[in-house]
């Protein structure tokens, strides 16, 4: 089902070292030559070393659009792209930058998938302090994220979404280069952060992207500079490679929801499914679900994207897709309604208040360390995560509390880490006698 890309013909390449002399002196790199380079990377033959310096190079000369789109389509073709010619409909996926408590993926997906859109979701692992999708997903009793190429295909075109990790045949040349970009000091770069982003998405067959983009202290991209200028060059790129990006920035100033912890966020991303959750993860859920609704020409505004999904949530029909796909990918169907199937941490401690107040903010990342001690990260790729542990806010931005009064649970193994992560969280609260407003969620959307 998979097809593999048969590489165009490479006509004039210059060696691998007047390409880094070039980039680093500012010249564009021709497409032939952008695919040279990654051809050559994924089959051996550049090193390590010259890929290295030709990151950093890129990293402070940048890329034109061409180029990015060039390199972007390199290493979707190092691997295969998904045929997804046989599933009826639009296949729209949708990607976040991410951040803490953004679980965001799990009740999107089938919330979408139940209203018509067919979502073959590729998603990856957390490491650091937020778990990724996978991670939260398998949470879920017996929930498997691997499967063959055919299956997933399937599985799409029967439950409209399948939601699976990434296999070895999509983008290798960016599993390879982004590590590499780890430990060189050339993460922070538009050009390679777009096409790292769209190759992988690009290889899922889809015929259009929305893009979380997160902005602020919590998130990737810390401000809305950056942020636009990283959604602008992905919305571009994917033109220029014909696929239709949305990119929607929305803010990230504090954890989003209230749960943070895999099982955790699962129980309420299940909440949205059956009508509930904290009312930032609906709206945001809303926002990125009528574009994609849009998108795959299932409305034709938002205001009838958002009834579409309100109504596939007050019928139950979101929560039976869910249902659906975790009884296909051998879960226990029964967590999306009885979320205390869920794995259950033994001990639960309650965080106080220490004075009155108004909550002012709260520091994602303080509260995704917090969580990350407890279990519920990684700080290497090879180790497991607990999915139990984590913790849920009580309190958020522009919400009063009262001295004495919970403001989070910690779910832990043990009353010393409860007591450990207790105290971290609580000193993520910033708190102030003068009332505070809720932050504006949505900032913008960016169309071509
Ligand atoms: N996420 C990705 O997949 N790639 C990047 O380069 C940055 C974030």
């Amino acid at each position: 089902m998979a097809a593999k890309r048969k590489a165009k013909k490479v006509t004039t390449v210059r060696p691998m070292p007047r390409l880094i002399a070039a980039k680093r002196d500012g010249e564009a790199l021709s497409a032939d030559e952008i695919r040279a380079i990654i051809a050559g990377y994924t089959d051996g033959s550049v090193p390590d070393y010259q890929l290295s310096a030709l990151a950093m190079a890129i990293y402070f000369q940048g890329m034109t659009p061409a180029e990015t789109a060039a390199l972007t389509l390199a290493m979707r073709d190092s691997g295969s792209v998904v045929d997804t010619s046989s599933i009826a409909g639009k296949k729209i996926d949708k990607h976040s930058t991410g951040g803490v408590g953004d679980k965001v993926s799990i009740c999107l997906a089938p919330l979408v998938a139940a209203c018509g859109v067919k979502v073959p979701m590729v998603s990856g692992r957390g490491l650091g302090h937020t778990g990724g999708t996978l991670d939260k997903l398998e949470a879920i009793p017996g929930f498997s994220v691997d499967m063959t190429t055919k299956r997933f295909v399937r599985l799409v075109g029967k439950n409209g979404c399948a939601l699976i990790g990434q296999t070895k045949d999509i983008a290798p040349a960016d599993k390879r280069l982004y590590a590499l970009r780890d430990v060189t000091g050339t993460v922070e770069s538009i050009p390679l952060i777009t096409a790292s982003i769209l190759s992988k998405k690009l290889a899922e067959g889809i015929d259009g992207l929305v893009l979380d983009v997160k902005v602020g202290r919590g998130a990737f991209m810390k401000t809305r500079k950056d942020a636009r200028a990283l959604a602008r060059s992905i919305v571009r790129v994917g033109a220029l490679s014909k696929t239709r990006v949305t990119a929607i920035l929305t803010s990230m100033d504090q954890p989003l929801g209230c749960a943070v912890g895999n099982g955790l966020e699962t129980a309420e991303a299940f909440e949205v499914l059956t009508g509930g959750g904290p009312e930032d993860l609906v709206e945001i859920t809303m926002a990125l679900g009528a574009e994609m609704l849009r998108m795959a020409g299932l409305s034709r505004t938002e205001t009838q994207a958002r009834a579409k999904m309100a109504q596939a949530i007050a019928d139950g029909s979101a929560a039976d897709v869910m249902e659906r796909i975790i009884k296909d990918q051998g879960g226990d169907p029964r967590v999306v309604r009885e979320l205390d199937r869920l794995p259950q941490a033994p001990k639960k401690t309650v965080v106080r208040a220490e004075a009155t107040g108004y909550v002012k903010a709260i520091d994602g990342l303080e509260v995704g360390l917090a969580c990350m001690n407890l279990g519920a990260g990684r700080s290497r790729a090879d180790q497991e995560v607990d999915p139990a542990v984590g913790a849920v806010l009580h309190a958020k931005v522009g919400d009063r509390i009262e001295k004495g009064a919970p403001v989070a649970t910690v779910h832990a193994r043990d009353a010393k880490q409860a007591r450990v992560a207790a105290k971290r969280i609580l000193g993520a609260y910033e708190t102030t006698s003068r009332r505070t407003k809720r932050p504006t969620l949505v900032l913008e959307t960016i169309r071509k």
